[in-house]
């Protein structure tokens, strides 16, 4: 059975693929009633090969940076589309990149195993079926190849799963997917004839009676590769001297071969970024599609116009994210915490039941239980264990600090060992650098460092030692010591011995 006639035996019978979101095609219901053949044989996605084109200068963008690598909602627009290849199960994908961007469009897509993600370079930008062409070698083994271009950071994971599935249920050589746009402003026409598609018109290349209409080519095409190789190598330049890998459309219905498409449901899947404007228009779509589906998982968003969440952050049920909040790379937050008004956190590792009011958060890994006032800021590096409080203005870099221990009000501790059940003073400070190098400073367990204690790094405060308000501890000070002034001296212990006399700097010994 050739794919034309499994085409028309199989089109009423079988319906989407799991999970796709566009929906049957209405304009191909013209064959209706033709006795179905046997199921076309079903591959699985492990046979595909992605090709995402991103070679192109993206001269509209008008920037120094290859157009792919503009982030949306907080990843690069490539590494988006590779995500989608690869959450549709795609083994395999290639980046067509032009040779000057090769390494960095590799990085952002995920490098690795080349198992996994080839490059394949176009030297000479000469269009985009040029640069699927490109893509030859690097796909070598596949039977089938999914193309699409690295500027559509909006495509789902599931639209791709759904565009394969069809393709092979109808036995297709080409199919692609289309949607229909209020504004087609910018995007190739799709022509047809008696219902079924019959070539791509480029918008620059169209008459007004084209431009008038509204069915897009999306820019979403499975192929089989059979087909594919020698039709792109076959492919002349358009009159303007490019190369369209839309001319395939033309060409395969040409020759008689099947051509199908597939209609987004949700037209927003099928927003480029040729401009700087649509990359806001795609920023706002998905960051919108971010929201809805926190609130989906049981996240509560105060005022999600102003809940701002990268794509790829988890966040737990319960959590409530308060107006302000930006959850940004590769933060993870547990459940039950209550974030904001105006946190701002990258890449953090949050617990559970954690409360952090308006402070800045960076690399960083809170455990259950934790408090963070506001105008906190934790820099990379900082651990803090359960229970920990930190009050206002306290800022932390590298440091680790133990279950239950206090920094409440304006400090700056760096590169640090605070132990459990510390409490840390008003206005103490790690004076961590001497003009040269960073040093640390150790905290024993159970110790209390006085308002105003300057801890001159590298230095040691043993567990359960006391400092007293304003010391300047320039030496190492004993478990269970307690020191004061400048520089900080051992304090005899008083009548009552014990911290009751936490002034007490004439007892020197
Ligand atoms: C393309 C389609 C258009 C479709 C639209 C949908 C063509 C000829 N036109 O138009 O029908 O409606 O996308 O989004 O394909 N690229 C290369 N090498 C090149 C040229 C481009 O790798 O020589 C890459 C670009 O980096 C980009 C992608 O191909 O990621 C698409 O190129 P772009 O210039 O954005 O195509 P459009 O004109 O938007
Ligand atoms: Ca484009």
């Amino acid at each position: 059975m050739d794919g034309r006639s499994r085409l028309r035996g199989s089109r009423r019978e079988r319906g989407p693929g799991p999970g796709a979101s566009p929906r049957e095609e209405t304009s191909l219901s013209a064959d209706a009633g033709v006795v179905p053949g046997p199921p076309g044989p079903r591959k699985s996605a492990a046979e595909w090969t992605a090709v995402v084109l991103a070679a192109g200068r993206g001269t509209r963008m008008r920037s120094s940076r290859p157009k792919v690598l503009h982030e949306v909602a907080g990843r690069p627009m490539l590494a988006l589309v590779v995500e989608a290849a690869r959450g549709a199960g795609l083994r395999r994908t290639v980046v067509v990149a032009a040779p000057e961007s090769r390494a960095q469009l590799a990085a952002a897509a995920g490098g690795g195993d080349p198992e996994r993600l080839r490059v394949a370079v176009q030297r000479e930008q000469l269009g985009t079926g040029h640069a699927a062409l490109c893509a030859r070698e690097a796909a070598e083994g596949s039977e089938h190849v999914l193309l699409t271009y690295g500027d559509l950071p909006l495509l789902s994971a599931s639209t791709l799963a759904g565009l394969m599935e069809r393709h092979l249920s109808r036995g297709a050589t080409l199919t692609f997917l289309t949607a229909t746009l209020d504004d087609p402003t910018g995007y190739g026409r799709v022509r047809r004839r008696e219902g079924r598609a019959s070539g791509i018109v480029e918008e620059r290349d169209a008459d007004a009676a084209t431009r008038a209409e509204r069915e897009v080519n999306a820019g979403l095409y499975a192929a089989r590769a059979e087909w594919l190789w020698p039709a792109l190598a076959a492919l002349e330049p358009a009159p303007r001297g490019e190369i369209y890998l839309t001319d395939l459309v033309g060409r395969a219905a040409a020759e008689g071969e099947c051509v199908e498409t597939w209609q987004l449901r949700d037209p927003a899947e099928a927003r480029q970024v040729n401009t700087r404007a649509e990359l806001a228009s795609a920023e706002q779509a998905l960051r919108a599609r971010v929201r809805r589906e926190l609130m989906e998982s049981g996240v509560t968003l105060v005022d999600p116009a102003t809940t701002f969440v990268d794509v790829g952050v988890e966040v737990g049920p319960d959590t409530r994210l308060r107006p302000g909040v930006h959850l940004s790379g590769r933060t993870r937050v547990g459940a039950g915490c209550e974030i904001g008004p105006n946190a701002v956190l990258l890449d953090m590792e949050v617990g559970e039941r954690c409360r952090i009011e308006g402070a800045t958060l960076r690399s960083s890994t809170l455990r259950d239980d934790v408090e963070v006032g506001p105008y906190c800021v934790v820099r990379p590096g900082c651990v803090l264990g359960e229970r920990v409080h930190l009050g206002s203005y306290a800022e932390l870099k590298n440091t680790q600090v133990g279950a239950g221990s206090r920094i409440g009000h304006f400090s700056y501790v760096g590169d640090s060992e605070v132990g459990a059940e510390v409490n840390i003073g008003a206005g103490v400070v790690t004076a961590n650098y001497d003009g040269e190098r960073k040093h640390a400073t150790r905290i024993g367990d159970g110790a209390f460092i006085g308002s105003d204690t300057t801890l001159v790094a590298p230095v040691t405060v043993g567990a359960g030692a006391y400092t007293a308000a304003g010391a300047v501890v320039v030496r190492d000070v004993a478990p269970g010591e307690r020191v004061a002034g400048v520089p900080a001296r051992v304090l005899r212990r008083s009548g009552d011995g014990g911290r009751g006399e936490r002034s007490a700097v004439d007892e020197e010994v």
